[in-house]
C-alpha cells in the first residue's frame, strides 16, 4: 500500500512539473482530487499528506501562470501616453434648421406662438378656404403634387391658417407663426419639390397695416441686419387684400445692384397682407369685429442669403464638404 502511493505521489509530481498549461492542471486536479480521482476515496495521513502536496503545487504553478499571462499582457499593451488622442467628432446642426431656429426664436421674443398642420392636405384647407375655389387662376401659380381629388401635398403653409382659425374661439386673438415642409412640382437652381416655408397670422381687434409693417420690418433688421432698407411692393394672394410683397435691400451690394438682385439692388423675401375679410367669415371669424394680418416666407431663400449660398440644392445633397462650413 505505501509503495502504491508512493508511485503514484512519484507520477503525479512527475506530470505536475512538465505541465505548462491552465488547462492540463486541471486535468491533473480531477485526475488526481476529483470525484472518481485516482486519491479519492482512500483514506489515512499518508494520503492526506500526498493530497495536500499535490494541491498546494498546482495553487503555486496557477499562482505563477497567472503572474506570467499579466506581465506578457503589460508588455504587449503598453500605453504610449505620447501619442495624439483620438478625438469624437461633434456634429452640428443643419444650416437650414439653424436658420428656422433663428427665424422661430425672433418671433417667440414678439409673443408669436408655434402652430402646426399636416403635410398631407385637404384641397379645403390648401386652397379652399383660402379663398382660392376649384378652378381659380391663381391656383396654378403652384403646381401641385396631388395624391387623390380631395388630398394633396400642402404647396405652402397658409393652410395651418385656416386650421388655427377653426380650432379657435371665434373672434379671439391669434398670434402664431407656423413652420414646415411644403412641396411642387418645381427644380432648378433656386426651387426644390420640397422646401420649407414659415407662416404668420395675427388676429385681434384694430390690427392694421401698421402692425404688418412694423412686426416684418422689426424680424427683418433683426435677420439682416439693422442697415437693411425694407420695402412694401403691392401684389396679389387671394387670401389676403390688400396684399403686399416685402422685399429687402440687396444684401450683396446694399442696393447698388449686382448679379444677384439683377442689378435691381432689392430682394424679394416674402409675401404679406391683410387677411381676406372672406377668409376669416368662412372660419367663422366676424371681419367687422376683427381684422388680421398674415405673411410667409421660404426658410432656404433666407438661409441662401444669409450665408451667400447661390444653389438651393446644396442645402440637400447632404456632401460633407459643404455642411462642414456652418
Ligand atoms: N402662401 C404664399 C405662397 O406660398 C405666401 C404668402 C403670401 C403667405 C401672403 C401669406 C400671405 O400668409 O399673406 O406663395
Amino acid at each position: 500500500m505505501e509503495q502504491e502511493l508512493n508511485s503514484l505521489r512519484g507520477t503525479a509530481l512527475n506530470e505536475l512539473s512538465e505541465i505548462t498549461s491552465k488547462e492540463a492542471l486541471n486535468d491533473l486536479k480531477i485526475k488526481y482530487l476529483g470525484k472518481k480521482g485516482l486519491l479519492t476515496g482512500m483514506l489515512g495521513q499518508v494520503v492526506n499528506e500526498i493530497r495536500n502536496e499535490i494541491e498546494d503545487i498546482i495553487a503555486t504553478k496557477l499562482e505563477a501562470m497567472k503572474q506570467a499571462e499579466l506581465s506578457r499582457k503589460l508588455a504587449s499593451e503598453t500605453i504610449d501616453v505620447t501619442l495624439p488622442g483620438r478625438s469624437t467628432e461633434l456634429g452640428h446642426l443643419h444650416p437650414l434648421t439653424l436658420t428656422l431656429n433663428r427665424i422661430k426664436d425672433t418671433f417667440m421674443r414678439m409673443g408669436f406662438e408655434i402652430a402646426e398642420g399636416p403635410e398631407v392636405e385637404k384641397d379645403y384647407y390648401n386652397f379652399e378656404a383660402l379663398n382660392l375655389p376649384q378652378d381659380h387662376p391663381a391656383r396654378d401659380m403652384q403646381d401641385s403634387f396631388y395624391i387623390t381629388k380631395e388630398f394633396l401635398l400642402r404647396t405652402h403653409t397658409s393652410p395651418v391658417q385656416v386650421r388655427t382659425l377653426q380650432s379657435a374661439e371665434p373672434n379671439q386673438p391669434i398670434r402664431i407663426i407656423a413652420p414646415g415642409k411644403v412641396y411642387r412640382r418645381d427644380y432648378d437652381a433656386t426651387h426644390s419639390p420640397m422646401f420649407q416655408q414659415v407662416e404668420g397670422l395675427v388676429v385681434d381687434e384694430n390690427i392694421s397695416f401698421a402692425d404688418l409693417k412694423g412686426t416684418l420690418e422689426l424680424f427683418l433688421k433683426e435677420t439682416f441686419g439693422n442697415r437693411v432698407n425694407v420695402r412694401f411692393r403691392p401684389s396679389f394672394f387671394p387670401f389676403t387684400e390688400p396684399s403686399a410683397e416685402v422685399d429687402i435691400s440687396c444684401v450683396m451690394c446694399e442696393g447698388k445692384g449686382c448679379r444677384v438682385c439683377s442689378g435691381t439692388g432689392w430682394l424679394e423675401i416674402l409675401g404679406s397682407g391683410m387677411v381676406h375679410p372672406r377668409v376669416l367669415e368662412m372660419s367663422n371669424f366676424d371681419p367687422d369685429k376683427v381684422s388680421g394680418f398674415a405673411f410667409g416666407m421660404g426658410v432656404e431663400r433666407i438661409a441662401m442669403l444669409t450665408y451667400g449660398i447661390d444653389d438651393l440644392r446644396l442645402f440637400f445633397d447632404n456632401d460633407m464638404r459643404f455642411l462642414r462650413q456652418f
